[in-house]
């Protein structure tokens, strides 16, 4: 990511709604937004691979895959401004994640979790084959009361962690259909990111 997209993603953060679904800080100024962005994305930490989802040349979200195990990581996604909700973008960024994360770097596992009342991010996550493991935290979407929900997917469920694997063997290899294209960046939407925002 550039420090362009900097200031897209602190536009997006003028938005309310947007900021209560993606549990981000509100009353922060977009210059306030802008800077800590700026921040990722100079100086990410060594935990974070964050990458940019691109349509027809406008970033439109991101992915993260964020922390230290050496074989797993957590998968956040974003989609902003609000007005592009509902047109599968969502899906297609949080789909790159997985192959990012076993294709490239070779993960056994990726969790994920949402909030029970985020209904998009649950659907995405279960129409991307992950199993839900364990219900986590209560929390707050939209200024109700609810509980995040944890998922994973391994690689490939029938071998142990760390299996030596010479390619690509787990779930359905899919194309990353929406248009939008990757670009390397750093930082995201996992919880443990939010907490970095904060
Ligand atoms: C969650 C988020 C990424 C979804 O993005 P999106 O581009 O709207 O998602 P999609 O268009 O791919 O829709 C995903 C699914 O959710 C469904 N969906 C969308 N909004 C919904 C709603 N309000 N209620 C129920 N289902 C809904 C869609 O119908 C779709 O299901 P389908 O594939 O079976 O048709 C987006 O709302 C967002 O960025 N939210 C803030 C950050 C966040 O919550 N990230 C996820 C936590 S890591």
């Amino acid at each position: 990511m550039t420090l362009e997209d900097a200031d897209v993603i602190a536009g997006w953060a003028a938005d309310e709604d947007f900021c209560r679904a993606a549990e981000w800080s509100l009353g922060l100024s977009r210059e306030e937004h802008r800077q800590f962005q700026a921040r990722l994305i100079c100086s990410p930490p060594s935990d974070l691979v964050r990458l940019g989802a691109v349509l027809e040349g406008q970033l439109v979200g991101y992915l993260a895959l964020h922390g230290d195990e050496p074989h797993r990581r957590e998968l956040g996604f974003l989609i902003g401004p609000r007005t592009l909700w509902g047109r599968g973008l969502g899906r297609a960024t949080a789909r790159a994640g997985l192959r990012r994360g076993f294709e490239e770097m070779h993960l056994d596992e990726i969790w994920a979790e949402a909030l029970d009342a985020n209904h998009a991010s649950i659907r995405i996550l279960q129409r991307l084959g992950l199993r839900e493991t364990r219900p986590g935290e209560p929390g707050n979407y939209r200024d109700q009361p609810t509980y995040y929900r944890q998922f994973v997917i391994t690689a490939r469920p029938d071998e142990p962690p760390n299996t030596p694997r010479p390619q690509w063997c787990g779930h359905r290899r899919e194309a990353f259909t929406a248009h939008a294209a990757e670009r390397t960046v750093t930082s995201g939407s996992s919880r443990s990111e939010r907490r970095q925002c904060r």
